[in-house]
């Protein structure tokens, strides 16, 4: 039996419910949020579509009772406010990192054993915290950021190459933030085949900037974050975790050293599997790549430190 508890039923954490029972990845989810009756609304409505869709997983909602997600495996954290059109992730800071503070310790004082899996912005920030504040094993917390921007960058790059996003490999390491993600297109591939070999250098460039606003374009458009692809990155998350996947994912983790870094949570590929954070690798990356990742770092770093200017930290 796998029970995953997600917290927020906003957008993006219904969203993420309703692929995790979609994929049946688990035999059960908790939504749980603040508002009154919205996650039990949202649980219902989900479960409205089980018989219609053909899934097993039971979902149910919670108005803010922690003791429904006792014993959960994994558990996803999208509480928080989303970005309004022209708001950095940045922004949000002062709002979010209370929330996701006092989350995630209702949620480890009844899954004390649980992988957490951090989406609330900004997410690297977010991740940090929950690392510095529960004081868990580094390998039990995850910041889903890179799955979501390496998704949107095999999207655009799939629109630029006119080809099927699965044929499309790539990957987007740094920040989640508009300025700090790295899509690296360097090792993107179609088909295995570097996709400099079908597209030009001002192509490329196109799409690594479309990736890096790829949430700010949809806020733009939408009034609020994107939520159906964060959503489905979250439950793509759990899914290599709960099924013990050994997938490579993109995602924000403590660094010890690697990449030359200390003391910061930021998106570099792992392998995910039954223990969270199985393996972190060390891509070798050129001199242009090092001094992005290294800005990419150095802003994260200056974002962290606004948790200790609120005494978050
Ligand atoms: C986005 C938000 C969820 O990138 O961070 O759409």
């Amino acid at each position: 039996m796998s029970k995953v508890t997600v917290v927020g039923a906003g957008n993006v954490g219904a969203t993420c419910a309703n692929v995790l029972a979609l994929n049946e990845v688990a035999n059960e989810v908790v939504l749980l949020d603040v508002k009154e009756g919205v996650a039990e609304g949202k649980a219902m409505d989900i479960m409205q579509t089980a018989q219609l869709i053909g899934f097993d997983t039971v979902v149910t909602g919670t108005t803010n009772d922690y003791a429904q997600t006792a014993n959960s495996d994994v558990v996803v954290i999208t509480s928080g406010i989303p970005r309004k059109p022209g708001m950095t992730r940045e922004e949000l800071i002062g709002v979010n990192a209370g929330i996701v503070k006092s989350v995630a310790g209702n949620i480890l004082k009844y899954s004390p054993n649980a992988i957490i899996v951090v989406i609330s912005n900004p997410m690297d920030t977010m991740t940090y915290l929950s690392l510095k504040s529960l004081g868990l094993p580094k390998n039990r917390i995850i910041g889903m950021g890179g799955a979501l921007d390496s998704s949107r960058f095999k999207y655009f790059l799939s629109q630029k190459l006119g080809a099927n996003a699965n044929e499309v490999e790539g990957i987007v390491i740094g920040g989640h933030g508009d300025t700090t993600m790295i899509p690296l297109a360097r090792l993107a591939t179609y088909k295995g085949i570097p996709v400099s070999e079908f597209l030009s250098k001002e192509e490329i460039d196109e799409v690594v900037k479309s990736t890096m606003v790829g949430g700010a374009t949809l806020t733009g458009l939408l009034g609020t974050s994107a939520w159906m692809a964060p959503g489905a990155a979250g439950s793509f998350v759990v899914e290599a975790i709960l099924r013990d996947q050994k997938k490579i994912v993109t995602s924000c983790v403590l660094l010890e050293g690697e990449y030359g870094q200390n003391d910061i949570a930021i998106g570099v590929p792992v392998v995910l599997g039954k223990n969270g954070v199985e393996k972190i690798i060390e891509l070798k990356l050129n001199a242009e790549e090092k001094a992005l990742f290294e800005k990419s770092a150095e802003a994260v770093r200056s974002t962290n430190a606004a948790l200790y200017e609120i005494k978050a930290l």
